[in-house]
Protein backbone atom coordinates (compact mmCIF):
# COMPACT_ATOMS: atom_id res chain seq x y z
CA UNK A 1 0.00 0.00 0.00
CA UNK A 2 1.48 3.66 -0.67
CA UNK A 3 1.79 6.10 1.54
CA UNK A 4 1.78 9.89 0.41
CA UNK A 5 2.78 13.25 2.04
CA UNK A 6 0.75 16.26 0.09
CA UNK A 7 0.45 19.56 0.19
CA UNK A 8 -2.42 21.07 -1.07
CA UNK A 9 -3.49 24.58 -2.22
CA UNK A 10 -6.92 24.49 -1.98
CA UNK A 11 -6.98 27.96 -4.48
CA UNK A 12 -5.47 25.53 -7.10
CA UNK A 13 -7.28 22.89 -7.59
CA UNK A 14 -8.61 23.75 -10.90
CA UNK A 15 -4.77 23.13 -12.39
CA UNK A 16 -3.87 20.31 -9.85
CA UNK A 17 -5.49 16.99 -10.71
CA UNK A 18 -4.61 15.34 -7.73
CA UNK A 19 -5.15 17.61 -4.81
CA UNK A 20 -8.58 18.50 -6.52
CA UNK A 21 -9.26 14.57 -6.24
CA UNK A 22 -7.90 14.17 -2.98
CA UNK A 23 -9.35 17.67 -1.26
CA UNK A 24 -12.75 16.34 -3.66
CA UNK A 25 -12.59 12.89 -1.76
CA UNK A 26 -11.85 13.97 1.67
CA UNK A 27 -14.53 16.85 1.60
CA UNK A 28 -17.48 14.42 0.32
CA UNK A 29 -16.72 12.62 3.41
CA UNK A 30 -16.11 15.13 6.05
CA UNK A 31 -18.91 18.21 4.58
CA UNK A 32 -18.80 20.35 7.75
CA UNK A 33 -14.85 20.57 7.77
CA UNK A 34 -12.24 23.38 8.61
CA UNK A 35 -9.04 22.71 7.38
CA UNK A 36 -6.28 25.04 8.90
CA UNK A 37 -3.30 25.50 7.88
CA UNK A 38 -1.29 24.13 11.00
CA UNK A 39 -2.65 20.56 10.93
CA UNK A 40 -2.49 17.52 8.89
CA UNK A 41 -5.45 15.21 7.60
CA UNK A 42 -5.52 11.65 6.94
CA UNK A 43 -7.36 9.80 4.77
CA UNK A 44 -7.19 6.86 1.54
CA UNK A 45 -8.93 6.68 -1.31
CA UNK A 46 -8.82 4.54 -4.45
CA UNK A 47 -6.51 5.28 -7.20
CA UNK A 48 -7.80 3.79 -10.62
CA UNK A 49 -3.86 4.66 -11.97
CA UNK A 50 -2.53 2.77 -9.19
CA UNK A 51 -5.19 0.45 -9.11
CA UNK A 52 -4.86 0.51 -5.16
CA UNK A 53 -5.89 1.87 -1.97
CA UNK A 54 -3.68 4.89 -1.24
CA UNK A 55 -3.11 5.84 2.37
CA UNK A 56 -1.98 9.73 2.50
CA UNK A 57 -1.88 12.28 4.79
CA UNK A 58 -2.56 15.98 3.64
CA UNK A 59 -2.07 19.66 4.69
CA UNK A 60 -3.64 22.62 3.04
CA UNK A 61 -2.00 25.66 2.40
CA UNK A 62 -5.17 28.20 3.35
CA UNK A 63 -7.54 28.01 5.91
CA UNK A 64 -10.56 26.53 4.54
CA UNK A 65 -14.04 26.85 5.84
CA UNK A 66 -17.35 25.65 5.32
CA UNK A 67 -20.49 27.31 4.33
CA UNK A 68 -24.30 26.75 3.67
CA UNK A 69 -25.67 28.46 1.09
CA UNK A 70 -28.80 31.09 1.09
CA UNK A 71 -32.63 30.55 0.90
CA UNK A 72 -31.86 26.60 2.80
CA UNK A 73 -29.78 25.49 -1.10
CA UNK A 74 -28.68 22.53 -1.60
CA UNK A 75 -24.92 21.70 -0.71
CA UNK A 76 -21.98 23.64 0.72
CA UNK A 77 -19.65 26.28 -0.46
CA UNK A 78 -16.08 26.31 1.07
CA UNK A 79 -14.38 29.51 1.37
CA UNK A 80 -10.64 29.96 1.33
CA UNK A 81 -9.30 32.00 3.43
CA UNK A 82 -6.11 33.86 2.79
CA UNK A 83 -4.99 36.68 5.38
CA UNK A 84 -6.74 38.33 8.11
CA UNK A 85 -7.62 41.71 7.71
CA UNK A 86 -8.97 42.87 11.66
CA UNK A 87 -9.09 42.02 15.18
CA UNK A 88 -11.46 43.44 17.43
CA UNK A 89 -12.89 43.10 20.63
CA UNK A 90 -14.74 40.26 20.04
CA UNK A 91 -13.38 38.41 17.20
CA UNK A 92 -11.28 38.18 13.87
CA UNK A 93 -11.93 39.31 10.79
CA UNK A 94 -10.59 37.32 7.40
CA UNK A 95 -10.17 37.44 3.96
CA UNK A 96 -11.39 35.09 1.45
CA UNK A 97 -10.12 34.72 -2.25
CA UNK A 98 -12.75 31.95 -3.11
CA UNK A 99 -14.66 29.56 -2.66
CA UNK A 100 -14.95 25.70 -3.78
CA UNK A 101 -18.08 23.71 -4.99
CA UNK A 102 -18.98 20.59 -6.48
CA UNK A 103 -20.08 20.32 -9.59
CA UNK A 104 -21.40 16.55 -10.61
CA UNK A 105 -18.40 14.79 -8.81
CA UNK A 106 -15.66 17.80 -9.37
CA UNK A 107 -14.19 19.89 -7.10
CA UNK A 108 -14.35 23.69 -8.79
CA UNK A 109 -12.79 26.85 -7.47
CA UNK A 110 -14.21 30.11 -8.24
CA UNK A 111 -12.44 33.60 -7.28
CA UNK A 112 -14.92 35.41 -5.35
CA UNK A 113 -13.48 37.85 -2.48
CA UNK A 114 -15.72 37.99 0.74
CA UNK A 115 -15.15 38.66 4.28
CA UNK A 116 -15.66 36.43 7.46
CA UNK A 117 -16.54 37.49 10.79
CA UNK A 118 -14.92 34.68 13.53
CA UNK A 119 -16.40 34.62 16.67
CA UNK A 120 -16.60 32.40 19.59
CA UNK A 121 -19.76 30.33 19.70
CA UNK A 122 -20.80 31.03 23.26
CA UNK A 123 -21.41 34.13 22.20
CA UNK A 124 -25.39 35.32 21.55
CA UNK A 125 -25.80 34.93 17.46
CA UNK A 126 -27.96 38.11 17.75
CA UNK A 127 -25.36 39.77 15.75
CA UNK A 128 -25.74 37.58 12.65
CA UNK A 129 -29.53 37.98 12.98
CA UNK A 130 -29.28 41.86 13.05
CA UNK A 131 -26.58 41.39 10.33
CA UNK A 132 -28.65 39.73 7.85
CA UNK A 133 -31.30 42.47 8.07
CA UNK A 134 -28.73 44.82 6.45
CA UNK A 135 -29.09 44.45 2.67
CA UNK A 136 -25.14 45.90 1.84
CA UNK A 137 -23.67 42.68 3.82
CA UNK A 138 -25.17 40.01 1.68
CA UNK A 139 -24.81 38.05 4.90
CA UNK A 140 -24.63 34.09 4.01
CA UNK A 141 -25.91 31.70 6.70
CA UNK A 142 -23.99 31.44 9.64
CA UNK A 143 -21.40 27.84 9.53
CA UNK A 144 -20.80 26.41 12.29
CA UNK A 145 -18.84 22.39 13.49
CA UNK A 146 -18.56 20.54 15.85
CA UNK A 147 -14.68 20.93 15.18
CA UNK A 148 -14.31 24.48 16.46
CA UNK A 149 -15.77 26.80 18.92
CA UNK A 150 -16.24 29.52 16.66
CA UNK A 151 -18.95 30.54 14.14
CA UNK A 152 -18.23 32.27 11.43
CA UNK A 153 -20.47 34.32 9.41
CA UNK A 154 -19.74 35.32 5.66
CA UNK A 155 -20.50 38.01 3.96
CA UNK A 156 -19.47 40.78 0.96
CA UNK A 157 -15.84 42.05 1.05
CA UNK A 158 -15.67 45.93 0.72
CA UNK A 159 -12.94 47.16 -0.76
CA UNK A 160 -11.57 50.28 0.69
CA UNK A 161 -10.67 51.83 3.86
CA UNK A 162 -12.42 52.20 6.97
CA UNK A 163 -12.61 56.07 8.34
CA UNK A 164 -9.94 55.16 11.30
CA UNK A 165 -7.30 54.20 8.45
CA UNK A 166 -8.51 57.45 6.59
CA UNK A 167 -7.84 60.00 8.76
CA UNK A 168 -5.25 58.24 11.26
CA UNK A 169 -2.16 59.76 9.58
CA UNK A 170 -3.68 62.86 8.21
CA UNK A 171 -3.04 66.33 9.71
CA UNK A 172 -4.31 69.64 8.34
CA UNK A 173 -1.20 69.95 6.53
CA UNK A 174 -1.27 66.60 4.77
CA UNK A 175 -5.05 66.27 4.11
CA UNK A 176 -6.06 63.03 2.52
CA UNK A 177 -9.55 64.35 1.35
CA UNK A 178 -10.42 68.24 0.33
CA UNK A 179 -12.36 69.79 2.10
CA UNK A 180 -15.44 69.58 -0.15
CA UNK A 181 -15.14 65.89 -0.02
CA UNK A 182 -14.90 66.11 3.72
CA UNK A 183 -18.01 67.69 3.69
CA UNK A 184 -20.03 65.35 1.21
CA UNK A 185 -18.06 62.56 3.17
CA UNK A 186 -19.49 63.68 6.38
CA UNK A 187 -22.87 63.97 4.71
CA UNK A 188 -23.01 60.39 3.38
CA UNK A 189 -21.60 59.14 6.98
CA UNK A 190 -24.89 60.33 8.22
CA UNK A 191 -26.66 59.83 5.39
CA UNK A 192 -25.67 55.60 6.12
CA UNK A 193 -26.76 56.01 9.41
CA UNK A 194 -30.41 56.47 8.76
CA UNK A 195 -30.91 54.34 5.45
CA UNK A 196 -28.63 51.53 6.61
CA UNK A 197 -29.40 51.31 10.31
CA UNK A 198 -32.69 53.89 11.54
CA UNK A 199 -34.68 53.35 8.41
CA UNK A 200 -34.79 49.25 9.06
CA UNK A 201 -36.06 50.16 12.56
CA UNK A 202 -32.11 49.56 14.25
CA UNK A 203 -29.86 51.32 16.45
CA UNK A 204 -26.28 50.50 15.63
CA UNK A 205 -25.08 51.44 19.34
CA UNK A 206 -21.16 51.18 18.39
CA UNK A 207 -20.74 53.62 15.96
CA UNK A 208 -17.06 54.95 15.48
CA UNK A 209 -14.58 55.26 12.54
CA UNK A 210 -13.36 51.73 12.86
CA UNK A 211 -17.06 50.66 11.93
CA UNK A 212 -17.30 52.98 8.90
CA UNK A 213 -16.18 51.49 5.49
CA UNK A 214 -15.18 54.13 2.86
CA UNK A 215 -15.09 52.18 -0.56
CA UNK A 216 -12.51 52.88 -2.96
CA UNK A 217 -15.79 54.33 -5.05
CA UNK A 218 -16.47 56.36 -2.34
CA UNK A 219 -19.54 54.56 -0.96
CA UNK A 220 -20.18 54.76 3.26
CA UNK A 221 -20.65 51.30 4.39
CA UNK A 222 -21.87 50.71 8.15
CA UNK A 223 -20.15 47.52 9.47
CA UNK A 224 -20.01 45.35 12.69
CA UNK A 225 -23.96 45.25 14.08
CA UNK A 226 -23.01 43.06 17.58
CA UNK A 227 -24.13 45.63 20.27
CA UNK A 228 -27.49 46.36 18.20
CA UNK A 229 -30.81 46.34 18.86
CA UNK A 230 -34.54 47.05 17.48
CA UNK A 231 -35.83 50.56 18.37
CA UNK A 232 -37.62 50.82 21.22
CA UNK A 233 -37.06 47.23 22.77
CA UNK A 234 -35.49 47.03 26.30
CA UNK A 235 -31.75 47.07 26.14
CA UNK A 236 -30.13 43.97 24.97
CA UNK A 237 -26.83 44.66 26.80
CA UNK A 238 -26.21 46.16 30.22
CA UNK A 239 -22.72 47.86 28.83
CA UNK A 240 -22.57 48.31 25.74
CA UNK A 241 -20.32 50.35 22.74
CA UNK A 242 -16.85 52.44 22.95
CA UNK A 243 -16.45 54.41 25.82
CA UNK A 244 -15.22 57.44 23.92
CA UNK A 245 -18.23 57.58 21.84
CA UNK A 246 -21.01 56.44 24.31
CA UNK A 247 -23.40 59.10 25.52
CA UNK A 248 -24.77 58.51 28.49
CA UNK A 249 -28.00 56.17 28.07
CA UNK A 250 -25.59 53.61 26.94
CA UNK A 251 -24.08 53.26 30.08
CA UNK A 252 -25.44 51.12 33.18
CA UNK A 253 -25.34 53.50 35.76
CA UNK A 254 -28.20 55.45 33.98
CA UNK A 255 -31.27 54.62 34.74
CA UNK A 256 -32.98 57.73 33.26
CA UNK A 257 -32.90 58.11 29.27
CA UNK A 258 -34.27 54.83 27.24
CA UNK A 259 -31.37 53.99 24.28
CA UNK A 260 -33.26 56.12 20.81
CA UNK A 261 -32.08 56.82 17.45
CA UNK A 262 -30.22 60.53 19.21
CA UNK A 263 -28.16 57.14 21.07
CA UNK A 264 -26.62 56.43 17.73
CA UNK A 265 -26.42 60.24 16.92
CA UNK A 266 -24.53 61.22 19.66
CA UNK A 267 -22.13 58.58 18.67
CA UNK A 268 -21.82 59.81 15.22
CA UNK A 269 -21.46 62.98 16.07
CA UNK A 270 -18.52 62.03 18.15
CA UNK A 271 -16.98 60.37 14.98
CA UNK A 272 -17.43 63.03 13.19
CA UNK A 273 -15.19 65.10 14.89
CA UNK A 274 -12.60 62.36 14.50
CA UNK A 275 -13.17 63.05 10.89
CA UNK A 276 -12.72 67.17 11.41
CA UNK A 277 -10.12 66.85 13.96
CA UNK A 278 -11.70 68.19 16.82
CA UNK A 279 -10.47 66.18 19.99
CA UNK A 280 -12.92 65.76 22.88
CA UNK A 281 -11.29 66.86 25.73
CA UNK A 282 -11.19 62.93 27.24
CA UNK A 283 -7.83 59.99 26.89
CA UNK A 284 -8.69 57.75 24.42
CA UNK A 285 -8.80 54.46 25.24
CA UNK A 286 -9.59 50.45 24.70
CA UNK A 287 -13.06 49.24 24.15
CA UNK A 288 -12.62 47.03 27.13
CA UNK A 289 -11.48 48.87 30.13
CA UNK A 290 -12.17 48.42 34.10
CA UNK A 291 -15.14 49.88 35.59
CA UNK A 292 -13.06 52.93 37.20
CA UNK A 293 -12.40 54.17 33.61
CA UNK A 294 -16.70 53.59 32.79
CA UNK A 295 -17.36 56.06 36.18
CA UNK A 296 -14.90 58.46 34.31
CA UNK A 297 -16.38 58.44 30.80
CA UNK A 298 -19.87 57.90 32.41
CA UNK A 299 -19.03 61.54 33.98
CA UNK A 300 -18.05 63.46 30.92
CA UNK A 301 -21.18 62.24 29.12
CA UNK A 302 -23.51 63.37 31.57
CA UNK A 303 -21.80 67.10 30.17
CA UNK A 304 -22.42 68.31 26.66
CA UNK A 305 -18.48 67.57 24.96
CA UNK A 306 -16.39 70.14 25.22
CA UNK A 307 -14.16 69.92 21.73
CA UNK A 308 -10.35 71.07 21.56
CA UNK A 309 -10.32 72.92 18.10
CA UNK A 310 -6.53 73.41 17.88
CA UNK A 311 -5.92 71.36 15.38
CA UNK A 312 -9.71 71.55 13.33
CA UNK A 313 -9.69 71.02 9.57
CA UNK A 314 -11.05 74.75 8.54
CA UNK A 315 -8.66 74.68 5.10
CA UNK A 316 -10.63 76.87 2.49
CA UNK A 317 -13.82 77.34 4.79
CA UNK A 318 -14.93 80.64 5.70
CA UNK A 319 -15.04 81.48 9.42
CA UNK A 320 -18.97 81.40 9.21
CA UNK A 321 -19.04 77.65 8.25
CA UNK A 322 -15.67 76.65 10.54
CA UNK A 323 -18.30 78.48 13.48
CA UNK A 324 -21.95 76.05 11.66
CA UNK A 325 -19.64 72.93 11.71
CA UNK A 326 -18.40 73.35 15.03
CA UNK A 327 -21.96 73.60 16.13
CA UNK A 328 -23.31 71.13 14.00
CA UNK A 329 -20.62 68.19 16.16
CA UNK A 330 -21.67 70.28 19.40
CA UNK A 331 -25.49 69.38 18.58
CA UNK A 332 -24.98 66.02 18.28
CA UNK A 333 -22.84 65.38 21.10
CA UNK A 334 -25.39 67.02 23.82
CA UNK A 335 -25.63 65.36 26.90
CA UNK A 336 -29.44 65.32 27.06
CA UNK A 337 -30.63 63.37 24.32
CA UNK A 338 -33.59 65.16 23.61
CA UNK A 339 -31.40 68.26 23.03
CA UNK A 340 -29.03 66.11 20.03
CA UNK A 341 -29.94 66.98 16.85
CA UNK A 342 -31.50 64.84 14.48
CA UNK A 343 -30.00 63.26 11.06
CA UNK A 344 -31.64 65.68 9.11
CA UNK A 345 -30.80 68.47 11.31
CA UNK A 346 -27.02 68.08 10.61
CA UNK A 347 -27.46 67.03 6.98
CA UNK A 348 -29.59 70.33 6.13
CA UNK A 349 -26.91 71.84 8.29
CA UNK A 350 -23.91 70.59 5.71
CA UNK A 351 -26.00 70.95 2.57
CA UNK A 352 -26.29 74.80 3.38
CA UNK A 353 -22.26 74.96 3.55
CA UNK A 354 -22.51 73.26 0.41
CA UNK A 355 -25.02 75.68 -1.45
CA UNK A 356 -23.24 78.85 -0.07
CA UNK A 357 -19.60 77.82 -1.02
CA UNK A 358 -21.08 77.03 -5.08
CA UNK A 359 -22.46 80.09 -4.88
CA UNK A 360 -19.69 81.59 -4.10
CA UNK A 361 -17.56 79.73 -6.53
CA UNK A 362 -20.19 80.55 -8.81
CA UNK A 363 -19.25 84.22 -7.62
CA UNK A 364 -15.89 84.40 -8.47
CA UNK A 365 -16.13 82.91 -11.74
CA UNK A 366 -18.79 85.58 -12.64
CA UNK A 367 -16.82 88.24 -11.53
CA UNK A 368 -13.48 87.16 -13.30
CA UNK A 369 -15.82 86.32 -16.32
CA UNK A 370 -16.78 90.36 -16.07
CA UNK A 371 -13.38 91.67 -15.93
CA UNK A 372 -12.40 89.56 -18.99
N1 LIG B 1 -17.02 43.21 4.99
C1 LIG B 1 -15.83 43.75 5.18
N2 LIG B 1 -15.07 44.14 4.13
C2 LIG B 1 -13.85 44.69 4.33
N3 LIG B 1 -13.29 44.90 5.54
C3 LIG B 1 -14.00 44.55 6.62
C4 LIG B 1 -15.30 43.96 6.51
N4 LIG B 1 -15.77 43.70 7.75
C5 LIG B 1 -14.80 44.12 8.60
N5 LIG B 1 -13.74 44.64 7.95
C6 LIG B 1 -12.51 45.20 8.56
O1 LIG B 1 -12.27 44.55 9.79
C7 LIG B 1 -12.34 45.46 10.88
C8 LIG B 1 -13.05 44.81 12.08
O2 LIG B 1 -14.38 44.40 11.70
P1 LIG B 1 -15.60 44.42 12.73
O3 LIG B 1 -15.77 45.81 13.21
O4 LIG B 1 -16.78 43.74 12.15
O5 LIG B 1 -15.03 43.48 13.86
P2 LIG B 1 -14.79 43.76 15.40
O6 LIG B 1 -14.42 45.19 15.66
O7 LIG B 1 -13.90 42.68 15.84
O8 LIG B 1 -16.20 43.57 15.89
P3 LIG B 1 -16.67 43.13 17.29
O9 LIG B 1 -16.14 44.16 18.24
O10 LIG B 1 -18.12 43.11 17.11
O11 LIG B 1 -16.09 41.75 17.44
C9 LIG B 1 -13.10 46.69 10.34
O12 LIG B 1 -12.71 47.88 10.99
C10 LIG B 1 -12.73 46.69 8.87
O13 LIG B 1 -11.51 47.38 8.67
MG1 LIG C 1 -15.70 46.84 14.97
Amino acid sequence: MLHKTIKIDPASINEDKVAREILGAFLKKNPDAILCTDLTYTDSIFSHSHNQQINYTFQSSKNVVFRRRKDQRAGLRYEIVDKCIGFGANGAIWHSMGNLKFVGDTLVFKTKERAIKQTERKRNNEEYTYSSGIRHLHIKPLSYSKFTKYNFMTMKFFHGLNLHQIIKDETTDNPLLTTDQRLQLTIDILEAVQKQIHDHGLLHLDIKAENIIVTDDKKVKIIDYFYSQKIGASNRMDFCGTLITMPQEQFHFDKIYPRTVKTDNYAVGKTLAELWHANPLVNKTKPVVGLSEQITFFRYAKKNTEYDYTNFFSNGLSSEHVEQLKNMLENLTRAIPDERWSIQQAVASLRSIQAERNIGIRHQLSSKTARI
